[in-house]
C-alpha cells in the first residue's frame, strides 16, 4: 500500500515575538501514513498538534523536514486535503447548500453532476431537509456534518480533523463518532484526527501517535486492533486506555479505569 502521507524530521520553530522566547513547536517528527488509515493524534496542550495538522494542510510550513502527500511537497492548501475545525469553518452568511456549493467551486469540482452530489451528500449526512437553512440555525452536531459533508463533496481523499467534536454534547459527540467510523469504513478515506480524549481515540482509530510536551515529537505510536464495533466496556479497550494515558502523563499514576483526563 503506497503512503498518502510521509513526514519526515519535520521542525518548526516559531520566531520571537513581542520579547518572548522563539517556540519550539515540533521536533523532528516522523510519520507515515498508508492510504486508508485513520490515525489519532493525542499530546498535552500546546504540544504542537495542531501545527502539525496545519502544515499537512498546507496553512503553515516547516522550518526543516519533509512534508509530502502522494510523494510531493506541500506547497498549500488543495482540494486532496479537506480540514475539519472545533470551531465551525462555514461561511454564516451562506446557506447549507451554498455552503456546498462555494466549497466545490473554490475545489474546482462543480460541474454538470454537482447538484445531484450536493444532493446524495446532504442526504447521506441528514442535511437535505436543511438545505436552506443558515449555520447559525442548525445544532453543533449537524454543523460539523456539514463541515464533513463538503469534504465528501469534493471527495479529498484525507481529512484532517482538529478536536471536531471537542465543543459537543457528550450524545451528539457518540453519535458524531459512530457516523465518522461508518463513513471510514465506507469510503475508505485517510483521517488524521487530533483529540483530548483516549476514548474517542480509542474507539475511532487503528493507530493512536502520542506527542511528548513541546518541542512536540512521538512517543509512541500504536496499533489498535480491537475489533468494530468497538466495545469501550471491555478489558482489552481499558488496557490500551491505560497504557496510553500513562504515555500522556507520565507522572500521573493511573490508578482505576475513571482517570480524569481533563489534565490533558
Ligand atoms: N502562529 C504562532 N505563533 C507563535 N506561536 C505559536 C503559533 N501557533 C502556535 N504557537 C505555539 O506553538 C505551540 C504549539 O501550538 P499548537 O500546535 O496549537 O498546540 P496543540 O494543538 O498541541 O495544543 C504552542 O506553544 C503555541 O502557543
Ligand atoms: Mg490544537
Amino acid at each position: 500500500m503506497p503512503a498518502i502521507l510521509d513526514i519526515s524530521g519535520l521542525t518548526k520553530v516559531f520566531p520571537a515575538r513581542h520579547g518572548r522566547a522563539p517556540v519550539h513547536a515540533l521536533k523532528h517528527i516522523n510519520l507515515m501514513l498508508d492510504e486508508g488509515d485513520f490515525i489519532a493524534v493525542m499530546g498535552p496542550s500546546g504540544c504542537g498538534k495542531s501545527t502539525l495538522l496545519n502544515i499537512v494542510a498546507g496553512f503553515d510550513r516547516q522550518d526543516d523536514g519533509t512534508c509530502l502527500v502522494r510523494d510531493r511537497p506541500v506547497s498549500g492548501p488543495g482540494p486532496d486535503r479537506g480540514m475539519v475545525f472545533q470551531e465551525y469553518a462555514l461561511f454564516p452568511w451562506m446557506t447549507v447548500e451554498r455552503n456546498m456549493i462555494f466549497a466545490m467551486r473554490a475545489a474546482g469540482k462543480y460541474n454538470a453532476e454537482a447538484p445531484a452530489r450536493i444532493q446524495a451528500t446532504l442526504e447521506r449526512m441528514g442535511l437535505w431537509q436543511f438545505r436552506q437553512s443558515y449555520p447559525k440555525h442548525l445544532s453543533g452536531g449537524m454543523r460539523q456534518r456539514l463541515a464533513i459533508a463538503r469534504i465528501l463533496a469534493i471527495d479529498s481523499p484525507m481529512m484532517l480533523m482538529d478536536e471536531p467534536f471537542g465543543a459537543l454534547d457528550a450524545l451528539t459527540r457518540a453519535v458524531l463518532q459512530a457516523n465518522l467510523v461508518e463513513l471510514w469504513q465506507e469510503t475508505r478515506k485517510t483521517v488524521l484526527f487530533i483529540t483530548h480524549s483516549v476514548d474517542e481515540a480509542l474507539f475511532l482509530a487503528e493507530r493512536v501517535i502520542v506527542m511528548t510536551p513541546r518541542p512536540g515529537t512521538i512517543v509512541l505510536d500504536r496499533r489498535i486492533d480491537l475489533k468494530r464495533p468497538r466495545d469501550v466496556t471491555t478489558p482489552e479497550f481499558n488496557d490500551l486506555k491505560r497504557e496510553i494515558l500513562t504515555m500522556i502523563s507520565p507522572s500521573l499514576h493511573v490508578p482505576g479505569l475513571h482517570a480524569d483526563e481533563s489534565v490533558i
